[in-house]
């Protein structure tokens, strides 16, 4: 079945003062897929990823042009809330980042800073995001402990659960599984086949295996140009551009 598109970019272009980071990317991320962004260190990656939640603007000296649509809304026009924005699309980094206090309370955190307050709803909420991110039964008898006390693999899942639990539309993900193990990696990779049902999950990966392995469609960045983009098993069996192919056959990067 075609999906829809959920994020249009049209004609991106990003500078960190003079450094011209992002040229004129164009990209339809579809809903309910899985889209993995490749590349050498340096080419963008992150950058563009962060564009698609606006936390570039955090950064000092950033300007960016272009459009970012969310459905048909340009989430860089005037008014946009940006904590509304980031309610929407969610994040989850490299390093597993817990906030130092309980598994429940990591949980409980965005849902109580948007005003959720019933304790029931709460405890209903905290059980269906440690579910949606396959870490329930693991921690079930440990909720009132720390999550700083669980290994990296666990405290990442317990992220992509807390990112879960303000019901976002999207998930970026930025290497989420690159300081981990290869089992937890497996148990994260089999977790974003289950997340894509409900939400449309964007990914960066240094792993071209992970890329094939987990996305639909996968775009390829080399510095700071988008350089293709397309249905992961084209791209992989049938790149159109020479430097595609390079980069995927391991000839340079
Ligand atoms: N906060 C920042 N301020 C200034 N320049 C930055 C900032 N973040 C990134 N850059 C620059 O933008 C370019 C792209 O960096 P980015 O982190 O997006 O690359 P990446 O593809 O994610 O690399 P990696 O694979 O190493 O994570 C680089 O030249 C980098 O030095
Ligand atoms: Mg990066």
């Amino acid at each position: 079945m075609e999906k829809r598109t959920k994020i249009t970019v049209r004609d991106l272009n990003l500078y960190y003062g003079e450094n011209h980071a992002l040229k004129d990317v164009n990209m339809n991320i579809r809903e309910n897929c899985v889209t993995a962004f490749i590349g050498p260190s340096g080419c963008g990656k992150s950058t563009f990823l962060k564009t698609l939640n606006r936390m570039n603007d955090l950064v000092d000296g950033v300007r960016i042009t272009g459009e970012v649509k969310l459905d048909d809304e340009d989430i860089y026009a005037e008014g946009v809330d940006t904590t509304v924005l980031r309610k929407r699309i969610g994040m989850v980094f490299q390093q597993p980042n817990p906030f130092p206090m309980s598994i429940y309370d990591n949980i409980a955190y965005g849902p109580r800073v948007h005003g959720m307050k019933d304790k029931s709803k709460l405890d209903a909420i905290v059980e269906e995001s440690l579910r949606g991110a396959a870490i329930f039964d693991e921690v079930k008898d440990r909720l009132k402990k720390s999550a700083l006390g669980l290994s990296g693999g666990q405290q990442q899942r317990i992220c992509i659960a807390r990112a879960l639990a303000v019901q976002p539309e999207v998930l970026l993900m930025d290497e989420p599984t690159s300081a981990l193990d290869p089992i937890s990696t497996s148990k994260i990779e089999e977790l974003m086949e289950d997340l894509k049902k409900k939400y449309t999950v964007v990914v960066v990966t240094h792993n071209m295996q992970q890329a094939v392995r987990v996305s639909d469609d996968t775009a390829f960045f080399l510095v700071g140009e988008m350089v293709e983009f397309g249905d992961t098993k084209t791209i992989f069996s049938y790149p159109k551009d020479k430097r595609t192919e390079d980069y995927i056959t391991g000839r340079f990067g």
